[in-house]
């Protein structure tokens, strides 16, 4: 979207040095400039040519011109850079959601014959995609314990082309040591003498909270339908990374067509305005809702990164350092007694969280894994992801906070 640029006098900001809070704002106009602050919305499928030399221009792979919504919008691609700006990559492509970015970040690093090395507890339906759709492409997925990330040396082979992870994890909040992971992953390529992609899925720890790239990630993504959006009101997700990957990953979305609409993309750069102030609020109302139910005498378990008695506390303490020492993030998962029967109680009992699926948004939502996230596994499928029936997952909103443990107590109370 082009802006009549009026000439500075005093020397302009760097975009990428200033807060994440301004460039999610800003993002790159830290200059005078005469049009309007809110981005307009490009709603339209094809771009008129002044005349055929436009169509010309095209032909010939001129990246300037605009034909076609799918292939290059004004509005996305302001939003793509807005994205990118913020998680300090070259290059973000944003989708429709944030499946349709994971499976073509995927699709574009591995073809037929390829193998992918994945920590195993994992977004239900990036797991159902390993395991239902993934093989009718020859691509397999093994599984790397993460308390066993050195076992990812042994276990490459020439074959070995990806390795993926989720921290925390989709919903018991497990983490996954980073950095370990990409120097073992270096390491096993040495070994074979390749370059093995690494992908991050940050969608519960958000980029405020944790940016993979700072550990050596090649490739991240995350559902900008959660906390990007923030409002339960857009679906969509991101790609970022180097500007060579994003252009094949593009090539990935031009023909499978999971391309995010201008709309769409409008509405996350609303919501981008008030990302960081959102972020910090659930990361602060999560860690006094994860404290208050770890007291609770109804709550057999509380999961949450912020938590000294979470396993994987010291690594989050080390890694989700982005909001500057409260960057827990704002989900909580607890699992209270009389297992899935017990979980329906509580959450039918609940007035102010709402019982609804997805997360991320300003409004707790509350939903239990065996009959969302993580329907349709086995109790096999489910015990390697570590879900069990009496399970609730909290994405906890900015309401305030003394309002939602008063709502947890009166509803915790149906199990007594
Ligand atoms: C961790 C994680 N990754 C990816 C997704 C998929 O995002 P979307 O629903 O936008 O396709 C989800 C959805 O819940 C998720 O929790």
């Amino acid at each position: 979207m082009r802006t009549h640029r009026t000439p500075a006098k005093a020397r302009a900001p760097v975009p990428e040095q200033q807060s994440l809070a301004t460039r999610a704002i800003h993002g790159k106009k830290l200059y005078p400039f005469r049009g309007p602050v809110a981005p307009p919305i490009m709603q339209t499928t094809t771009y008129r040519f002044a005349d055929s030399r436009d169509a010309i221009r095209y032909a010939q792979g001129d990246p300037d011109v605009y034909v076609y919504t799918r292939y290059h919008n004004p509005t996305v691609a302001e939003a793509e850079e807005r994205l990118a700006l913020m998680a300090g990559a070259e290059k973000a492509l944003l989708f429709s959601s944030g499946m349709a970015a994971i499976t073509s970040a995927i699709l574009s690093v591995v073809k037929q014959g390829d193998e992918i090395l994945s920590t195993p507890a994992l977004y239900g339906g990036t797991y159902r995609f390993f395991r239902d759709i993934l093989p009718r492409h020859g691509v397999t997925v093994r599984y790397v314990r993460p308390e066993a990330l050195d076992s990812i040396v042994s276990l490459a082979t020439k074959r070995t082309r990806l390795v993926y992870c989720e921290t925390p994890t989709n919903p018991t909040l497990g983490i996954v040591d980073i950095a370990e992971l990409v120097s073992q992953v270096r390491a096993a390529g040495k070994k074979v003498h390749r370059k093995i992609v690494v992908l991050s899925d940050n969608t519960f720890a958000t980029v405020l909270n944790q940016n993979p790239f700072g550990f050596g990630v090649d490739i991240v993504t995350e559902s900008a339908t959660k906390y990007l959006g923030g409002h339960t009101d857009v679906m969509a997700g991101v790609i970022t990374g180097s500007a060579d990957f994003i252009s094949g990953a593009r090539t990935q979305l031009k023909y499978y067509g999971g391309c995010a609409d201008p709309f769409a993309a409008y509405l996350l750069l609303r919501s981008l305005k008030t990302f960081d102030l959102r972020v910090r609020c659930q990361n602060r109302n999560a860690m006094a809702l994860a404290c208050f139910l770890e007291g609770h005498p109804a709550v057999k378990c509380v999961l949450y990164p912020g938590l000294p008695s979470h396993p994987g506390h010291s690594i989050a303490r080390r890694q989700m350092t982005g909001a500057g020492g409260d960057g827990y993030g704002g989900m909580v998962t607890i699992e209270v007694a009389g297992g899935a029967r017990g979980a329906v109680a509580v959450c039918d009992a609940l007035r102010v969280a709402v019982n609804a699926m997805s997360l991320g948004g300003v409004e707790t939502l509350v939903s239990i894994p065996v009959y969302s996230s993580h329907v349709n596994m086995s109790a096999g499928e489910l015990a390697r992801h570590g879900v069990r029936p009496g399970m609730i997952r909290i994405s906890v909103g900015i309401e305030g906070i003394r309002d939602l443990q008063a709502d947890f107590e009166q509803a915790l109370a149906v199990l007594r």
